[in-house]
């Protein structure tokens, strides 16, 4: 495995590999790697020629009282995970690398952003779409993979692709849990004890939800009742968010009527955790971007 710490090695290095007709595998992360991404990179490795992963914390994506700073890191055991999958190139940016200067060009995401976290994090996918839209030129890949416990990510980056016409196949893999239902996330280190305990709450209530679709509720507003009655009566956490929403245009709904996503967001002491499930209106699980 190579590591890459420079823009310009990373395109000698792609430009080398697509003229002799390799097909590219990239997986985008902030490190502190775990099961949720080596998913993601299994899968990548099975599908392509070459595998790029990429681990780069992305300051334009975090806002001033955000957790930039405190995001965890550890190069040395994310290095062993990389290996461990069979990664062809590791591209670790420092800072100045991705960006030596202040941007005069700008993207900005517009669509599918004023709902979830993307009300609650201004600016936070205009500096997703932008570090992904560099990390692209600079990897170019045929296939890049994305994990659905950031649903909304995976649907701005699906108008990203399309609107910005990028030549690649977008996949979005199922969330990697804990056994007792926890989404794998880099910030789970973060939780007390007792909000450890509490934390599996965020996906009992999304099951509960899905059984009341199962069980044919068809009313968005019960069913995020039902919800934030189950996290509020189990978790110490604050709850930042619990919508409905048709999936992927992430637009209201007043019916569940298509395929949907119920996703929630709870505020704990030093950890915000992100969950969701997406049902199609009978209830079932297959999800797909359309
Ligand atoms: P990061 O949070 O490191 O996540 C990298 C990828 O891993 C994302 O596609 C995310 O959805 C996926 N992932 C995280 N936890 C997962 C889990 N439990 N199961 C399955 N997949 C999981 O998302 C980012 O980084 C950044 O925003 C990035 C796209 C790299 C841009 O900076």
């Amino acid at each position: 495995m190579q590591i890459i710490k420079t823009v310009s090695s990373m395109q000698d290095y792609t430009l080398k590999m697509k003229s002799s007709g390799n097909d590219i595998g990239f997986v985008p992360t902030m490190g502190y790697l775990h099961e949720g991404h080596e998913s993601l990179l299994q899968k990548a490795r099975e599908e392509n020629d070459i595998l790029i992963a990429s681990i780069f914390v992305n300051p334009l994506q975090f806002g001033p009282n955000e957790d930039f700073e405190k995001y965890p890191r550890n190069e040395q055991h994310d290095i062993e995970i990389a290996e461990k999958n069979g990664i062809d190139v590791l591209f670790m940016p420092p800072v100045e690398e991705m960006y030596p200067r202040e941007l005069g060009i700008t993207i900005q995401a517009v669509d599918r952003i004023d709902v979830l976290c993307g009300k609650s994090r201004p600016g936070h996918f205009d500096g997703v779409v932008t570090v992904l839209t560099k990390l692209f030129h600079l990897t170019l890949p045929d296939n890049v993979y994305f994990g659905i416990k950031d649903a909304q990510q995976v649907a701005v980056v699906d108008r990203l692709i399309k609107d910005h016409n990028f030549p690649i196949q977008l996949h979005m893999l199922e969330t990697i849990r804990e056994e007792d239902g926890l989404a794998k996330s880099s910030r789970n280190v973060y939780l007390t004890e007792q909000e450890r305990n509490e934390a599996p709450s965020l996906s009992k209530s999304l099951q509960l939800a899905q059984e009341k679709i199962f069980d044919g509720e068809k009313n968005p507003a019960i069913i995020v009742n039902e919800v934030k009655n189950y996290i509020n009566t189990h978790t110490t956490g604050k709850i930042d968010y619990i919508e409905i929403l048709r999936f992927p245009s992430l637009k209201p709904i007043t019916e569940v009527d298509q395929q949907v996503i119920i996703a929630v967001a709870v505020q704990f002491s030093q950890a915000r955790l992100i969950d969701n499930i997406i049902l199609m209106p009978d209830g079932t699980s297959s999800p797909v971007l359309g």
